[in-house]
């Protein structure tokens, strides 16, 4: 097998490649106008965890921003998992990604592209690693407001990042991790590749739009239904986040990560808090043993090595 695979495999125009030898053509509109989608699903202890919900959400994604491939579920299914299989990654993060594609010279017509699809596996992505975890994270709430779904639907996850970059830049300039960003009536929106719960009197509440709809959001609400927990969608003031017993983020890359300090302020007791731990506990218990889970085919690798596309 290419050793270089160990690091990650992504598929471009049908062959899997290394992941540091992918390339993509840079006049795709994916690359020099953000014109794409994507979606970011993650391998636990060699299985894949809600595939077919990201699958599903990234097909979602694809018809808001009137894309479309030629490619069914199943074989957007096969090429996931196979990028994996080939890396023999046993803990990845997986994306999948549609662009609009290359215009033909002088277009500026989207409608005249072809869209493109681009996958990949890489090592697992932590927001904050399991020992910052213990702990608990510092977060700011940022100056740079997060662009309204008024304008770009956050729903459909996109690469308009720039103000959720900028926020990780300036969580660092002032010592946290991670960034909360406002909307523009100074509602506490998301991060950079999170979403944002408080917990007050052993309720949960998230904010309910201007957000990307996260798996692991989803999967918590699921589980706090499950506790018979409460978890109230709404407008979150920042001052209602900062008035919460507990704090954390949620991500694909990361799981369920608790907050500790917010601005200057602890968050409650300045701990990570006994719900937090719960549905901590519960969201890596469901991404181990799910029964929904799939595995990942490693056994078919042999078949695939040298980059050749699998039947
Ligand atoms: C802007 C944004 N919000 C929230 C999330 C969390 O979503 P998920 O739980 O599906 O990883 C992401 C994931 O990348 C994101 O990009």
């Amino acid at each position: 097998m290419n050793p270089d695979f160990s690091a990650g495999v992504a598929h471009v125009d049908g062959q899997y490649v290394a992941l540091r030898d992918a390339r993509i053509p840079l006049v795709d509109r994916g690359f020099v106008r953000s014109d794409a989608t994507y979606d970011v699903a993650h391998v636990w202890q060699g299985r894949f965890f809600r595939l077919d919900d990201h699958i599903d959400r990234f097909l979602w994604s694809m018809g808001e921003l009137r894309m479309s491939l030629p490619l069914s579920k199943k074989e957007m299914r096969h090429i996931l998992e196979q990028c994996v299989a080939l890396s023999g990654l046993r803990d990845a993060y997986v994306q999948m990604t549609c662009t609009r594609g290359v215009p033909p010279p002088g277009s500026r017509d989207p409608r005249e592209c072809q869209n493109r699809f681009y996958a990949f596996s890489q090592p697992f992505v932590w927001i904050g690693t399991p020992a910052q975890q213990r702990t608990g994270l510092a977060m700011v709430i940022s100056q740079v407001q997060r662009i309204a779904s008024a304008a770009i639907d956050t729903r459909v996850k996109n690469f308009h990042w720039l103000d959720l970059t900028m926020g990780i830049f300036e969580a660092y300039d002032r010592g946290a991790l991670v960034a909360a960003l406002p909307d523009a009536q100074g509602n506490v929106t998301e991060g950079a590749g999170f979403n944002i719960f408080g917990a007050k009197d052993g309720a949960l509440f998230t904010p309910r739009r201007n957000v990307f709809e996260g798996m692991t959001r989803r999967t918590v609400i699921e589980l706090a239904r499950q506790l018979g927990i409460g978890c109230e969608l709404a407008d979150i003031p920042v001052q209602r986040l900062r008035e919460a017993d507990e704090i954390f983020i949620t991500s694909t890359a990361g799981g369920v990560m608790p907050v500790t300090r917010l601005d200057e302020a602890s968050v409650g007791h300045g701990e990570v808090g006994p719900l937090t731990q719960q549905l901590q506990r519960m969201y890596w218990q469901r991404a181990a043993d799910d029964p929904r889970n799939t595995p990942v085919p490693y056994e078919n690798m042999a078949a695939a090595r040298g980059g050749k596309e699998l039947a």
